[in-house]
């Protein structure tokens, strides 16, 4: 039996949905049951806890083979401290592990995770790795994904009404897209049939690098916008933005950060790209499939 927390996140959801599909045994952890309903239906058993009650969390994973852990959501834009926040998730997962006697741990981490400082919310996932590693007697596998493909999908309103993409990141800077449902995938893979000892990291790097300016002129010819442009904005402007749509200071600072840290390639793949290394769904396949899609319903809404 292998536990998915975050199982009604996306990485999580997508983990719980390939091991079941496998023929495997999965307890599926959230924090409400009717969040999970269509996992329990597909046979998963369904276990509420919140991510930060070790206690529950450690029951949770008694007698597992393998638990994926991962601290969700992606980030809370008006939390005062998110960093605080990703610490007590990690302590309260960490405790976990140990109570329950768990020995295989694959756990969601990030590219640029090696470094200590400079990151944003990735600083975080650095103090997960160094806490969970810590463990005695635990096989952990550190999944460090590249930039989510899924963090374009925001951008749908003002490519529809403004006709352009603003990000502060440098438009040609490669960035290693990837899907949540390969990462997903690929954890429930690594859970069933993973051969690492030890605290092993393995960077996902996606199909292909991609730039922004790319990924752009990809849902330009997707969605048959020839005007769509891709616009670079300072940190500061994109900080602004952020301020303005009601994010907090400390996470509006994380996310500036993360500009700032891929521009400078501060924050990078250090892996080489090989098949383990890489994951399938390409930058076109996930236009055309997700954000195409959302990008016509609102057009017709
Ligand atoms: N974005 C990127 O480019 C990127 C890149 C590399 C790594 N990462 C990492 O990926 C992880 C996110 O993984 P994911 O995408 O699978 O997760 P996710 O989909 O963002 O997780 C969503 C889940 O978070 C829970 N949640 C929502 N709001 C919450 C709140 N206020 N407090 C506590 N829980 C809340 C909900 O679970 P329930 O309600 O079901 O409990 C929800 O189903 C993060 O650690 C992030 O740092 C992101």
């Amino acid at each position: 039996m292998f536990v998915i927390t975050g199982a009604g996140g996306r990485t999580g959801r997508a983990a719980a949905l390939h091991l079941l599909a496998a023929g495997y045994r999965v307890r599926a952890v959230g924090r409400s049951a009717r969040r999970l309903a269509d996992l329990a239906e597909r046979g998963a058993e369904v276990w509420e806890a919140d991510q930060t009650d070790a206690a529950a969390l450690a029951e949770a994973f008694r007698g597992a083979a393998g638990v994926y852990a991962v601290i969700q959501p992606n980030y809370i834009p008006g939390h005062p401290d998110f960093g605080a926040f990703q610490d007590q998730v990690a302590a309260s997962l960490t405790e976990a592990v140990t109570e329950s006697g768990v020995t295989r741990v694959v756990g969601l981490s990030s590219w640029g995770a090696q470094h200590a400082a400079g990151t944003g919310p990735v600083l975080g996932l650095h103090r997960f790795e160094q806490r969970l590693s810590a463990l005695p007697g635990v096989d952990t596998l550190w999944l460090r994904a590249g930039y989510f493909m899924e963090n374009l999908l925001p951008h749908i309103h003002s490519a529809r009404v403004h006709h352009r993409i603003s990000a502060p990141f440098e438009p040609d800077v490669p960035l290693p897209f990837v899907t949540t449902p390969d990462l997903g995938g690929r954890a429930a893979e690594e859970l069933a049939t993973g051969t690492w000892h030890g605290t092993e990291v393995l960077e996902l790097q996606g199909e292909r690098d991609v730039s922004m300016r790319e990924a752009v002129g990809v849902i330009a010819k997707a969605v048959g916008a020839d005007d769509l442009t891709y616009e670079q904005i300072s940190i500061a402007d994109f900080h602004a933005g952020l301020r303005a749509e009601g994010v907090s200071v400390n996470v509006a600072d994380m996310m500036a950060e993360v500009g700032a840290a891929l521009n400078s390639r501060h924050t990078r793949m250090e892996q080489p790209r090989t098949a383990r290394t890489s994951t399938p769904t390409s930058i076109e396949r996930f236009i055309e499939e997700e954000f195409a899609p959302r990008y016509r319903a609102a057009e017709s809404e």
